[in-house]
């Protein structure tokens, strides 16, 4: 067993936030799967989507994803739509024990209404936005779960607790 947690959720659900939080909490390792490509390609994800377009990027997800199988002891958060691909099923698996973190519509839109960095998100209106791509994907993100954590008004360590629960140790 690698000891991974790998976080996946809707962009703003706090995989990012509450990854590094449990990094310092369990002394893993974080890794943050947009930040890895925006490091290998030395450009923004808005400049990746513009100039070579989401399926190019999703194929750089994949890639990665094959890159990070032997990492151990880490928490790696996950682009929100990188468990979608059905390419990336297996991988996810192979890569740790994954935690859905399940985060509201009113939420999301309340924390994501002045993002200008996801380009799935740029441009009209974002409850619409937000409520199409979650209708596509929330079943998606539930099946490919080993643990769900509702993250609404919830503080890290309560989210932590539920985590402890589920795997009786750190
Ligand atoms: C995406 C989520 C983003 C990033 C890209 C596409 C998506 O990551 O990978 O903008 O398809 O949901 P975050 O979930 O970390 O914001």
């Amino acid at each position: 067993m690698n000891n991974n947690y790998v976080l996946i959720g809707f962009m703003g659900s706090g995989k990012t936030s509450f990854g590094k939080w449990l990094c310092k909490k369990t002394g893993r390792k974080f890794i943050d799967t947009d930040e890895e490509i925006v490091r290998e390609q030395q450009r923004s994800i808005n400049d990746i989507f513009a100039t070579d377009g989401e399926e190019y990027f999703r194929k750089l997800e994949t890639e990665l994803l094959k890159e990070l199988i032997f990492s151990e002891n880490c928490v790696i958060s996950m682009g929100g739509g990188t468990p979608v691909s059905e390419n990336n099923r297996p991988l996810l698996k192979e890569l740790g024990q994954v935690i859905y973190l399940r985060t509201s519509v009113d939420t999301l839109c309340e924390r994501l209404k002045k993002d200008t960095t996801r380009p799935l998100l740029a441009g009209g209106d974002i409850r619409e936005k937000i409520t199409g791509l979650m209708g596509k994907r929330e079943s998606i993100y539930e099946a490919r779960a080993d643990l769900i954590i509702d993250t609404d008004k919830k503080k890290f360590e309560e989210m932590y607790e539920e985590i402890k629960n589920a795997y009786s140790c750190n």
